[in-house]
């Protein structure tokens, strides 16, 4: 299951990367918004990323106008790995080197098409764990460490 969210901002392309989760049968659940009305990235960035944290969903795509502020949101969440990509090499080596289990998306960066690109390829890395996997441990002792 994917976790997906986005502001106004991020609806457009969001409504684009559902088509394309529909063409390849995955399946999804859609934390909002669902309105072009302005409203605030970090409630949709936080509600996908309780998913995927909790365990409700594997992984979570996300979007806002540039990916940026809703992939800071996210990143708050413990457990949570999210990376803003723009091009396919990124969004390939999120998942092999850092086990990025959350992707951004700019709707104002990224066109439809590179998206769908973006997305597929992303979908379709795996985690190459070994020293990898000691890297994202420390990554998330970080989180222990805050008050
Ligand atoms: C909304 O105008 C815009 O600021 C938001 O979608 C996002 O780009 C923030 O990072």
């Amino acid at each position: 299951m994917i976790a997906l969210g986005s502001d106004h901002a991020g609806l457009p392309l969001k409504l684009e990367i559902i088509k394309l989760l529909d063409e390849l049968g995955l399946a999804y659940t859609d934390y909002g918004t669902d309105s072009l009305a302005r409203c605030d990235y970090p409630v949709y960035g936080q509600k996908a990323a309780e998913a995927v944290a909790s365990g409700a969903c594997d992984r979570g795509i996300i979007f806002c106008g540039t990916g940026i502020g809703i992939s800071i949101a996210a990143n708050k969440v413990a457990g949570i790995r999210c990376a803003v990509c723009s091009e396919c090499y990124s969004a390939v080596l999120s998942r092999e080197h850092n086990d990025a289990n959350m992707l951004a998306l700019g709707a104002r960066v990224v066109g439809p098409g590179l998206a769908r690109m973006i997305v597929t390829q992303w979908l379709e890395a795996g985690f190459e764990g070994g020293r990898h996997a000691d890297r994202v441990k420390l990554i998330h002792q970080i989180e222990g460490q805050q008050a």
